[in-house]
């Protein structure tokens, strides 16, 4: 084995194998490139060489068909169909790429292995594709920072064993669809990032069926009820939903252990702060502030259970909230 490493190391030009790179795959890799308005981005992708050892493509190691493609920067132009040629991808990543523009292709719906899509920081616009509901193998989904428009496909819902959505900063619009409280597999936690669009309207009750890890919600115009993103046996770390015009009253939530960052600052939230808010020990961001949450603040609090209390920047700007670190209580 290490000789065989040797020799390769020394000629690898002479290695026996030759070019690891499927024809068919490498005939895709070079019609994409043509396909840009720019290909010139992409000078490593050289028609004389193995495709296998191609700046940002990988192949498996046993197929050696192309499996992973993460491109940084040099896209320009609209996301070539050829894409679709590349019927094995699992993982593929346009990240920054301010020059792509134009809609998601339905190629990419044609994509059945990916396990993970993102395209992000770019500038593309258009709908949320329905079809992307068909990449039936599909773990995480990330759309962030473009110009994407409308509203959300329901059937993204129907993605058997996604764990992580992100379409945050986009145009898009309407609700969260009721859909998004029956994702098949209930086993499993989902990370949602929604946030900074235009989304409006009340959150689907059924979200309560959903055991979020995470959930940012923040800078749209939801409004109604939150409270089914709370619940004492979820798993959820981070909840997010500030910047709304949530009203509910918060003397009923229920906080999970997990919760390492609460915001849910610039809503219309009432009540007061269930005690039960101790036991989150692990809480490190707690912001309620801009609400119109009443009562005394849970005391014992911080000495039990943290090193340094939060202060005050943590709760003001409420109706009538008191007590450390605010104002005392008006016996
Ligand atoms: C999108 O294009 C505009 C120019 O049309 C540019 O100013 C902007 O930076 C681009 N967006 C991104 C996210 O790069
Ligand atoms: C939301 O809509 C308003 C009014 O139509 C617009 O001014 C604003 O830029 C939009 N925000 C986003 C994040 O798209
Ligand atoms: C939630 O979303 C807002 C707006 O996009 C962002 O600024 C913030 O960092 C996010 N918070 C977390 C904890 O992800
Ligand atoms: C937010 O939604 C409310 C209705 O709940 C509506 O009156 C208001 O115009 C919306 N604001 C924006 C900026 O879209
Ligand atoms: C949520 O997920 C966690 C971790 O996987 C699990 O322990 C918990 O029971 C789940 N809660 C619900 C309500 O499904
Ligand atoms: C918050 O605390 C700081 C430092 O203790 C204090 O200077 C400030 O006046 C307080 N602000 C409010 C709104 O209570
Ligand atoms: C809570 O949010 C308000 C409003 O955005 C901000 O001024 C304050 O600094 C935040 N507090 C903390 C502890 O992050």
């Amino acid at each position: 084995m290490m000789l065989l490493l040797l020799f390769f190391l020394l000629f690898p030009g002479h290695f026996p194998a030759g070019e690891r790179c499927n024809p068919e795959d490498k005939a895709a890799l070079l019609e994409f490139k043509n396909s840009l308005s720019n290909p010139d981005l992409l000078p490593s992708w050289d028609p004389n060489s193995d495709c296998c050892g191609w700046y940002v493509v990988e192949c498996d190691e046993t197929t050696n068909f192309v499996t992973s493609l993460t491109i940084l920067g040099s896209l320009s132009g609209t996301i070539p169909p050829a894409i679709a040629k590349m019927t094995h991808l699992q993982f593929l990543r346009f990240h920054k790429n301010p020059l792509l523009v134009g809609e998601i292709p339905p190629a990419i719906g044609e994509l059945s292995q990916l396990d993970f899509l993102e395209i992000s920081w770019s500038n593309l616009s258009g709908p949320i594709p329905h079809f992307l509901a068909y990449l039936k193998k599909l773990r995480f989904l990330d759309l962030s920072f473009n110009k994407l428009f409308g509203s959300i496909p329901p059937s993204l819902s129907t993605l058997p064993i996604i764990f992580s959505i992100d379409l945050s900063r986009n145009r898009l619009t309407g609700p969260v669809p009721e859909s998004f409280g029956h994702f098949p597999d209930s086993g499993t936690t989902l990370a949602l990032d929604l946030s900074h669009n235009n989304l409006s309207g009340e959150i689907p009750p059924s979200l309560a069926n959903v055991n979020f890890s995470r959930i940012n919600l923040s800078r749209n115009n939801f409004s109604g009820d939150g409270s089914m993103l709370f619940g004492a046996n979820k798993a959820t770390v981070i909840l997010v939903i500030s910047r709304n015009n949530f009203e509910f009253d918060f003397s009923k939530v229920r906080f999970m252990k997990p919760l390492v960052t609460l915001d849910i600052s610039h809503n219309m939230i009432y009540g007061r702060i269930p005690t039960q808010i101790t036991e989150s020990i692990l809480l490190q961001e707690l912001n309620v502030t801009y609400n119109r949450l009443c009562g005394e603040i849970p005391t014992g609090w911080k000495l039990k259970y943290r090193q340094e209390g939060f202060d005050n920047s943590s709760f003001f700007r409420n109706r009538c909230l008191c007590g450390m670190p605010l104002n005392p209580c008006k016996p």
